[in-house]
């Protein structure tokens, strides 16, 4: 006999309800983590204080998952109702759906979580009058069990044999690790998200996550990540009469690997929108390498209309019809807060590993940055001599010297013209390591520090800007006398054509000259004719590098630090004080002295109690 369902019957027929239920439930509950998040945002709709999450794991991966909330419960025959699908106390009408207040909206999710697993909810309504409370027993959808029993307010919802009748699905789950830390995820949006709920995620009886309710972020963020984190991070503030930002920002030296902890909620919903994520990761800007993320939480207000939540099955992805405005006051914000703060890289600040303090436990003991080296009897910091820490190079040759002399003037001008302008304290300049680190003694507001500076990184940063500021005023071009008559390959020569008005304006003007040749007619003032041409092959590399999906932001982005990192002094280039002196003052005048136009930082300092602690004084 054939099944109604099976595809020999040749007709078309209704889907049984058991069948309907599980495919909706694959949309929804994709994974442990998304009964975690469904379950928890039903408690935040129920108005609870506090919220438990007890996740229970054997071998063979995550076995239960309890969530206890002190919300408003329900009675018992709404209790029996909210396991049907389509059920919900959240929306009544279509116009509710353009100004959703609640997390919950489709009456999905406690069908979509019955359908594949056995649950059993203990709930009992906050009522005046005492009521008992109700316990339902639900297997892969059908109600097994249904009896009055004494319960505290609130609801409880235990949930085991997840995807017990969806083996497909279960054979996709990832090991017990991996699956917490998509729960754990989960949690720590909520919490970060509800500053004034307490959450507690809890793993085989052991506390993973704890927070408390008293309504700041900054709490929150002490609770999850711990004090040390949190001393670091950077208030994040902005009012607009359509939106309002509210979080906190990490400087660059707390950087992570991936934009995971981008997190963003807006109207207290925790969302995933890649234009947000971007606009957070442009405020960092040139602060960080572009394979870094910025460690940033934001809370945004906005009104409701704004926003689309109905987008995604599992409610993951929002829209938003104001998007540029939002992303704009975004970075706005975000640049704010960090040119409010001085971002000097100290020592040990990158140790504090934000994503393997809550993954995973690791043991390896911090490794230093770099050792100072302690042999040369000249190192004297703090004697107020100004001593050359390496002798000069024997080589040091006076072509050597002029083409450092020239390449710091061609900065100079635009870094020096203007009196007042330092971002940084007046530092002392000490002497030079290896030809390639001056040492320096930088003014503290409380206490003096020692400023250790890569001299590379620091003109690339002096000269960027100058890039930058120059391609904005249209003064970049320096003809050359004779033209240079440069062959490429195919795939480069292709790359050029392409690319040849964003060349212009970035100061190279190119004219082809046969097949797959061009004629350099002129160069960005600051590389001379030389460093010109290697430049313009660099260049080409960089555009046939990202292919055509790089967005002309980032391309601009790249050439001109291309520009700057040729035109900019080499590590192993021997200075004299004078000149250190010429390229700390230079630095000091900078947008932003902190770090290269490629993200790495240009100088790292040493506290005095830092260094009083690793010399064991204190
Ligand atoms: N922890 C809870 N406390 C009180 N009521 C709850 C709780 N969990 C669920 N409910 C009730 O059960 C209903 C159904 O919940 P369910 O999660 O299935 O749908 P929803 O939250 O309305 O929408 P969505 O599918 O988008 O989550 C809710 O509308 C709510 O009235
Ligand atoms: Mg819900």
């Amino acid at each position: 006999m054939t099944s109604p369902e099976s595809r020999e019957s040749g007709k078309i027929h209704i889907l049984s309800n058991a069948t309907i239920n599980k495919i909706a439930a694959g949309e929804v509950i994709e994974r442990p983590a998304s009964v975690v998040k469904e379950l928890v945002e039903n408690s935040l709709d129920a108005e609870a204080t506090s919220i438990k999450v007890e996740i229970t794991s054997d071998n063979n991966g995550i076995a239960k998952i309890r969530i206890s909330d002190d919300g408003y419960g329900m009675d018992a025959d709404s209790a029996l109702i909210s396991f049907s699908r389509h059920a919900t106390s959240k929306i009544s009408k279509i116009s509710d759906l353009y100004e959703i207040s609640t997390m919950g909206f489709r009456g999905e999710a406690l069908a979509s979580i019955a359908a594949v697993s056995k649950v059993t909810m203990i709930t009992k309504q906050r009522t005046l009058e005492p009521s008992p409370g109700t316990k339902i027993v639900i297997e892969g959808g059908d109600v097994v069990e249904q009896s009055p029993v004494s319960a505290p307010d609130g609801t409880s919802i235990f949930v085991e044999k997840l995807f017990f009748n969806t083996p497909v699905r279960k054979k996709f789950l990832k090991s017990v690790k991996t699956e917490f830390t998509h729960i754990f995820r989960v949690v720590e949006e909520a919490s970060l998200a509800n500053s004034g709920i307490s959450f507690q995620l809890l793993h085989n009886g052991k506390v993973s996550l704890s927070t408390g309710k008293s309504g700041s972020v900054l709490d929150t963020i002490t609770y999850v990540y711990g004090t040390e984190y949190a001393k670091e991070m950077i208030p994040v503030k902005s009012l607009q009469t359509f939106m309002k930002v509210d979080g906190f920002c990490a400087p660059p030296s707390l950087d992570a690997p991936n934009s995971r902890k981008i997190i963003i909620s807006v109207n207290n919903r925790p969302v995933y929108s890649l234009p947000l994520v971007q606009a957070v990761k442009r405020a960092y800007g040139t602060l960080l390498p572009r394979e870094r993320y910025p460690v940033c939480f934001l809370n945004i207000r906005i009104d409701r209309k704004v926003v689309d939540v109905n987008v995604h099955p599992a409610k993951k992805e929002v829209r938003f019809s104001r998007e540029k405005e939002i992303t704009e006051e975004i970075v706005a914000s975000v640049r704010e807060a960090l040119d409010s703060r001085n971002l000097l890289f100290s020592y040990g600040a990158g140790n504090k590993n934000i994503i393997r303090k809550v993954s995973v436990v690791d043991d390896t003991s911090q490794k230093p940055l770099f050792c100072v080296s302690s042999e040369d009897p000249v190192y004297n910091p703090y004697s107020g001599r100004t001593n050359k820490i390496k002798e000069n190079r024997s080589d040091h040759s006076l072509a050597e010297y002029s083409t450092t002399d020239s390449r710091l003037r061609s900065s100079a001008d635009a870094a020096e013209s203007e009196e007042d302008d330092r971002k940084l304290p007046y530092m002392k300049v000490i002497g030079q390591v290896d030809d390639s680190y001056i040492v320096t003694q930088m003014r503290g507001s409380d206490e003096d520090e020692m400023v250790i500076i890569d001299q590379h990184a620091a003109h690339e940063r002096i000269m960027y800007e100058m890039v930058c500021e120059k391609r904005n005023s249209g003064h970049i071009s320096q003809e050359l006398l004779v033209p240079s008559v440069i062959p490429f390959k195919p795939s480069e020569s292709a790359a050029l054509s392409e690319n040849l008005q964003l060349l212009e304006e970035e100061g190279f003007f190119l004219e082809e000259f046969g097949k797959d040749t061009y004629a350099l007619r002129a160069v960005p003032v600051i590389l001379g004719k030389k460093a010109g041409t290697e430049t313009l092959r660099d260049i080409v590399n960089d555009l046939l590098e990202g292919g055509r999906a790089q967005s002309l932001d980032i391309l601009k982005e790249k050439i001109s630090s291309t520009i700057a990192c040729k035109a900019a002094i080499k590590a192993g280039t021997s200075l004299s004080v004078e000149q250190m002196e010429r390229l700390v003052d230079q630095l000091s005048r900078t947008k932003n002295p902190y770090s290269c136009p490629h993200g790495r930082p240009t100088m790292i300092s040493f506290s005095k109690s830092r260094l009083d602690s690793m010399f064991k004084r204190s």
